[in-house]
């Protein structure tokens, strides 16, 4: 069955989500928009949309390979992806391999710090509280998730770890942070939402230059140059 888009479900600050003819599975448009700081600076990222889709997809496919459940199922258009329609729960999970941003102003500690053991932490998802950072006793408290949901989000956020990190090393790129977002479909749990330069830090491996948005979030210029970069080192070129 040929899919096809029907109504818009949700839009939010860099994508669209749509309902398809297909039961359980929706359409991910990705857009050029990019916020920071809570929508509080906006701006546009030419091509970026494209960038986030097909480097996305990638790095899903990596995963499943992996073995970790994701929602993709397949790309359809430059800006377009099928996935899994998934009950999104309100917690992104972050991880941490050097200091950087808020750890760094957490801390004291410099950015670029190496972190020996990877760092885990939890943030509610929600726009009118600024996404405050969470703990498990919080998560219960909220039922945002189970207990078992959560140790299987944080075991896997750290899977997603060991699985990206040597593989974009391996592309000149020092994985510093990323933020994942899970849902559920039925009784199981997917990986969901993207992997992008919009969602993680990523630091060219020799001379740290940053290679995400925080060159539009600090206002460093060369935000578009270094989105194509990124996608020239994990895109092969055939796809
Ligand atoms: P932070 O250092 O600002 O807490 O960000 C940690 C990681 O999470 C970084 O890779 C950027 C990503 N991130 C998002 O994807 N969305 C957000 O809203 C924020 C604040 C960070």
């Amino acid at each position: 069955m040929t899919v096809e888009t029907r109504e818009k479900l949700y839009e939010g600050k860099a994508k669209i989500v749509y309902e398809t003819n297909q039961p359980g599975r929706i359409i991910q448009y990705f857009k050029d928009d990019a916020t920071a700081f809570n929508a509080l600076k906006k701006g546009t990222i030419l091509g970026k949309g494209v960038i986030n889709n097909r480097m996305s997809a990638v790095l899903f496919e990596v995963l499943e390979r992996a073995g970790v459940p994701t929602h993709y199922l397949e790309t359809l258009s430059d800006r377009e992806m099928l996935c899994r329609r998934l009950d999104i729960i309100k917690i992104e999970t972050i991880v941490r391999n050097v200091v950087a941003g808020s750890l760094a102003k957490r801390t004291g500690l410099e950015e670029g710090t190496p972190i020996k053991q990877p760092i885990v932490e939890l943030y509610y998802k929600s726009d009118p509280l600024g996404d405050p950072m969470l703990n498990d006793d919080h998560v219960r408290m909220m039922r945002l998730a189970t207990p078992a949901e959560l140790s299987w989000m944080k075991k896997t956020a750290l899977r997603v770890n060991t699985v990206l990190k040597p593989h974009l090393t391996r592309r000149g790129i020092l994985l510093v942070d990323f933020k994942l977002e899970f849902g559920r479909q039925g009784r199981k749990l997917y990986l969901g939402d993207e992997i992008s330069p919009d969602t993680c830090r990523l630091w060219d491996s020799r001379s740290k230059e940053r290679l995400d948005k925080d060159r539009f979030r600090r206002d460093m210029g060369g935000v578009e140059e270094a989105y194509a970069e990124v996608y020239r080192r994990l895109v092969p070129a055939s796809t």
